[in-house]
């Protein structure tokens, strides 16, 4: 069976640390044990792992979203959540819907295991709400599983209760799962929400990634219904059986001040959005759907169209020191993904920089 190259992610590595303007850094910039209130007394090397698995980090899911424990699978963030699910519910002869432009992991991990993964295109005119008409024939055509994002990975849209009512209806009506990535969803404002809901179509990821900034953690989780969490765990067993102690201890130990440090992101994030907003609107070269929350937005760029967006970042990064991540990563060529995580000082030198950029590039 094919594993079809992560292009992205061999991409995002080799400029993760390039740039003195990290446009291109999706996350928070990382917290330390200092930063969290913590001393080196938080990370155990080993834990208690009675079955099921990581009982302590499944109880703390199960509370913060209010879902029975049975249907929370802990995991190694959410790409190792959203693949056991992949695993779980596809294979050779499935096929499985997925949201375009995306974010390459998600259709990656159901091809990975074989199945046929068809687009559905969200687009930039439609303020990316997603094609329910398109998703319902893929689904009435024999499509098991759809697949999307919330907040969209890379337009920072949220999904609209009107759409996730629909989804909700096609997953019912046809016998289909919806997966939802909802790693950036804690840029929404509280109570903490899902899309999940025990006896629904819906099946939800996240971690302690990017809206925390403990990525390195490798926290998150899947939640589902509790017969598919079952064949996770089975399926687990073969790959890393429970999470890394040093980790779990330390997300537990972190775990009360979580929705104060969403806080301070969340708030951080539509700070810097004014700014973008504000650049955006003094540019005639630059369209967007603005998004509601969260640190990334998709900027479409008509002079880029038919031009090579991979090499022109390229040179971004050389001549200016700003990173963007061009559109291409996300199979819409001619986009930039911008985003603004960082210090606000940063963020407008940046944009200052890129937009001179933009401007020798209309010539
Ligand atoms: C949509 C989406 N899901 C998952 C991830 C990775 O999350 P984690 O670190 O929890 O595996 C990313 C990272 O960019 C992402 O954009």
């Amino acid at each position: 069976m094919d594993i079809p190259p992560f292009r992205y992610m061999a991409w995002a590595k080799a400029h993760s640390s390039r740039g003195r303007f990290p446009l291109h850094a999706s996350g928070i910039p990382a917290e330390s044990l200092e930063s969290l209130g913590l001393d080196g007394a938080a990370v155990r090397l080993s834990r208690p792992n009675p079955p099921p698995p990581d009982p302590e980090v499944a109880a703390a899911v199960a509370a913060r979203y209010g879902v029975p424990v049975e249907c929370v699978m802990p995991a190694c963030g959410t790409h190792h959540a959203n693949y056991m699910l992949a695993r779980v519910l596809a294979g050779p002869g499935t096929t499985v819907l997925c949201e375009e432009p995306n974010y390459e992991a998600l259709p990656g991990v159901f091809r990975a295991v074989g199945a046929r993964v068809l687009p559905f295109r969200r687009r930039r005119e439609e303020a990316w709400r997603l094609p329910i008409p398109v998703i319902r024939r893929g689904v009435e055509a024999g499509a098991k599983v759809v697949v999307t994002t919330d907040l969209h990975n890379p337009s920072g849209a949220r999904l609209l209760p009107d759409d996730l009512a629909a989804l909700d209806g096609i997953g019912r009506d046809l016998g289909a799962w919806i997966l939802v990535d909802e790693v950036y969803r804690d840029f929404l404002p509280p109570p903490f929400g899902t899309s999940f809901h025990p006896g629904g179509p819906f099946l939800a990821t996240s971690s302690v990634t990017k809206v925390y900034g403990l990525g390195g953690l490798r926290i998150g989780w899947a939640l589902a219904a509790p017969e598919i969490v079952d064949r996770m765990r089975d399926l687990n067993d073969y790959l890393v059986v429970n999470l890394p102690a040093p980790s779990a201890s330390v997300a537990l130990a972190a775990w009360e001040r979580l929705p104060g440090i969403a806080a301070r992101n969340r708030a951080h994030g539509l700070s810097n959005l004014r700014i973008v907003r504000e650049w955006v609107r003094g540019r005639g070269d630059v369209l967007w759907s603005e998004p509601e929350a969260g640190i990334s937005g998709f900027l479409e760029v008509p002079a880029l169209r038919g031009k090579d967006d991979v090499a022109w970042v390229e040179g971004l990064f050389e001549e200016t020191g700003v990173g963007v991540v061009p559109g291409t990563m996300f199979f819409e060529p001619g986009s930039l993904r911008v985003s603004w995580g960082m210090d606000e000082g940063r963020l407008r030198e940046g944009l200052a920089l890129l937009g001179g950029a933009l401007d020798r590039l209309r010539g």
